[in-house]
């Protein structure tokens, strides 16, 4: 069975005090009820990885960034780097989320390097795609995340695609409280699946880890969770409370 994952992103939330409390309650939660086939991330802001790590550090607590550049070292003023993450323990990165995507310009070139940058350093990529509600209403859902995964994660190897996680997340469901409905999340990752099945193989499309994220809460977790090709979710709001996230990670199958 492929890993079922619960990653929390945290997005601009938490003071150093708030952030070292939540992890402290994931930590003791996660070490008193480890599961096997079920992984726990968090993705604390950039300033709060270090605590992250150095308190996840030998426990199934796993910690990962929300973004990274995806330039290598230099001169590009309030960026973070790939190696700079990888020298503090960090395993892996939300990228492509639509918010950089539409706040902060990213654009499936530029995704593209990120996601090379990440695998170059042994950063696994969790790698965010999902349409706007016009393109749903307009019908064009698939072809939208098709291209998204055409012009970034599909031009990697095989190889290096074993280490990528995709994120389904409608941008219409983020932080808006109308989550997608378990059908329409099983449309798409059954679709995302078949994508990477025709891609590379159908042992690659078995193993990958489809996440889905928007609205995902402790209430609906276990429904959507409940599709054959939903292997856990990418949580913002609900992962700021630990009983909350908590409750995702049980609804897991
Ligand atoms: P919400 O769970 O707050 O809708 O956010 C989802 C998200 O964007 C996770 O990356």
């Amino acid at each position: 069975m492929r890993t079922q994952i619960v990653a929390g992103n945290w997005k601009m939330n938490k003071t150093f005090q708030e952030a070292d409390d939540l992890v402290n309650e994931l930590v003791e939660f996660i070490e008193t009820n480890k599961a096997a086939h079920r992984a726990m991330i968090i993705c604390p802001p950039a300033l709060y990885l270090e605590l992250a790590t150095d308190m996840a550090r030998d426990t199934e607590l796993y910690v990962g960034a929300q973004n990274l550049s995806q330039f290598e070292k230099g001169a590009y003023t309030g960026e973070i780097s790939a190696p700079m993450l990888a020298s503090m323990e960090v395993e892996y990165s939300i990228i492509g989320h639509s918010e950089r995507r539409k706040y902060f310009g990213e654009n499936d070139e530029m995704l593209a390097a990120k996601v090379r940058m990440a695998l170059k350093h042994k950063i696994d990529p969790i790698f965010c795609c999902g349409e706007l509600l016009v393109e749903r209403e307009s019908g064009k859902h698939l072809d939208v995340v098709k291209s998204q995964l055409d012009n970034t994660v599909f031009k990697l190897d095989p190889v290096e695609f074993g280490n990528i996680m995709i994120a389904y997340e409608p941008v219409w469901a983020i932080g808006t409280g109308k989550n997608a409905t378990p059908a329409q999340a099983q449309e798409m990752h059954a679709y995302i699946r078949k994508l990477i099945s025709e891609k590379f193989n159908d042992q690659i499309a078995d193993n990958t880890t489809i996440l889905y994220g928007g609205s995902c809460n402790a209430a609906n977790a276990k429904e959507l969770f409940s599709n054959p090709d939903v292997d856990g979710g990418l949580i913002g709001g609900a992962s700021l409370i630990a009983e909350d996230f908590i409750k995702i990670f049980q609804a897991l199958k």
